[in-house]
């Protein structure tokens, strides 16, 4: 069974494109490479022996969308990743979001239902939560404002795929992402961030491998166990699986409801400081790092109750927050050595 995933040359698509090909599935990948280069494949091939094809594609064209489309009418599904997703930049060019993250969607959609393409699955983000009251988050928890345009995209993609799944044949399943992070234990892929990391994880292996001098803890004094904020840390090969799992169910569930929506996330909320003290145990570094002012935007605390994925999709994450920083820190090892090499 073939599966179209958009995004693959990125962070969560290479490890998922991974995951579908040792369940069995074959895979073909649409990138523009605007935020990546086909190095994560060249990886992918090195784990799993197969070659991916790249449609180096910007969904944002429909005509060259369509071509994709025409050339793989086999496909059982489409695993939609691509998208733009520095919360920062979001702010600063909120066209450039919902012009790319809004219109590679509707495209994707509108080919799907010219090819009556059965099953799409698409990456939404914990984000689509806001500040969050009550925690754990339940699939039910009302959104809330959105802190940036990149988590507008998000609300309004969720949006979009319902309304165009109450109408159409195409079951759609939602995935809501906490925070994913690490890498394949084979530290052939991981997160190739471009340019100064924003986030938590490889803003520490980056400061532990000497690339940053010093990191800030964003916030000291929040009303928390320790003072800084808190955080759902999933791994990334949990999430890939959850992808399969999800596109195995709406294979399996033919009646299922039309759009489902699911969390992935762990379900145990981590401090910045916890998340801090898990990396200088597994790497015997201690992190260069001061407390600082919280970040503007910054949600205090939020985690998953993940339930329903559990139950509905048989999906169990499996690594916990060592394992994450452990793979994260191979990784970041193995980029370096590459560079030296060089
Ligand atoms: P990534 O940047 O590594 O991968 C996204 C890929 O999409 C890139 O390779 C990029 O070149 C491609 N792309 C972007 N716009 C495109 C377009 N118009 N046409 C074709 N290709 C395009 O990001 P990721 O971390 O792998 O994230 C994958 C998805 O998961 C995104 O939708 C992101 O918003 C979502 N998500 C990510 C996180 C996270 O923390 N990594 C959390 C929640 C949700
Ligand atoms: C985690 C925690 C920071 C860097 C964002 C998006 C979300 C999702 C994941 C895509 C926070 C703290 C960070 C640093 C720090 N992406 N931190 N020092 O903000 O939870 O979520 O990425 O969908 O939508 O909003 O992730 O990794 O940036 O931050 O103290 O140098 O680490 O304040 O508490 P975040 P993050």
């Amino acid at each position: 069974m073939k599966v179209l995933v958009t995004g693959g040359c990125g962070y969560i698509g290479a490890h998922t494109i991974v995951d579908l090909i040792n369940h069995g599935f074959d895979v073909v990948s649409v990138d523009s490479n605007i935020r990546s280069t086909t190095q994560l494949l060249d990886g992918v091939e090195k784990i799993t022996g197969k070659k991916i094809r790249n449609y180096k594609v910007d969904l944002c064209n429909l005509e060259d969308t369509n071509a994709v489309f025409h050339e793989n009418r086999d496909i059982v599904g489409v695993i939609h990743f691509a998208a733009l997703k520095a919360v920062g930049e979001s702010v600063n060019e909120p066209l450039m979001y919902f012009q790319n993250n809004l219109t590679s969607l509707i495209n994707v959609l509108k080919c799907v239902k010219e090819y009556n393409v059965p099953n799409l699955v698409f990456s939404s983000s914990c984000s689509v939560y806001g500040n969050a009251k009550d925690l754990p988050v339940v699939e039910e928890t009302p959104l809330g404002e959105a802190q940036s345009p990149y988590a507008r995209t998000k609300q309004m993609g969720e949006q979009i795929i319902e309304d165009y799944s109450r109408v159409n044949d195409t079951q759609s399943i939602l995935l809501r992402y906490f925070n994913p992070v690490g890498a394949h234990p084979s530290a052939l892929i991981g997160e190739l961030p471009l340019g100064k990391p924003d986030n938590l994880v490889p803003v520490i292996t980056q400061t532990a491998i000497g690339k940053i001098p010093k990191m800030t803890v964003f916030g000291a004094d929040y009303d928390t166990r320790d003072g800084s904020c808190i955080r759902d840390y999933i791994h990334v090969t949990d999430i890939a699986s959850a992808h399969t799992k999800a596109l195995q169910y709406l294979i399996e569930h033919r009646n299922a409801s039309n759009c489902e929506v699911f969390n992935l996330g762990t379900g145990n909320g981590v401090t910045v400081l916890e998340a801090i003290k898990a990396f200088e145990k597994i790497s015997g570094i201690k992190l260069n790092y001061v407390m600082g002012p919280g970040r503007e935007g910054d949600v205090i605390a939020i985690y998953a109750n993940n339930t329903r994925a559990k139950e509905k999709l048989q999906w169990e994450p499996k690594i916990g927050i060592e394992d994450c920083m452990r793979t994260a820190w191979q990784w970041e090892v193995s980029l370096r050595n590459k560079v030296l090499s060089n």
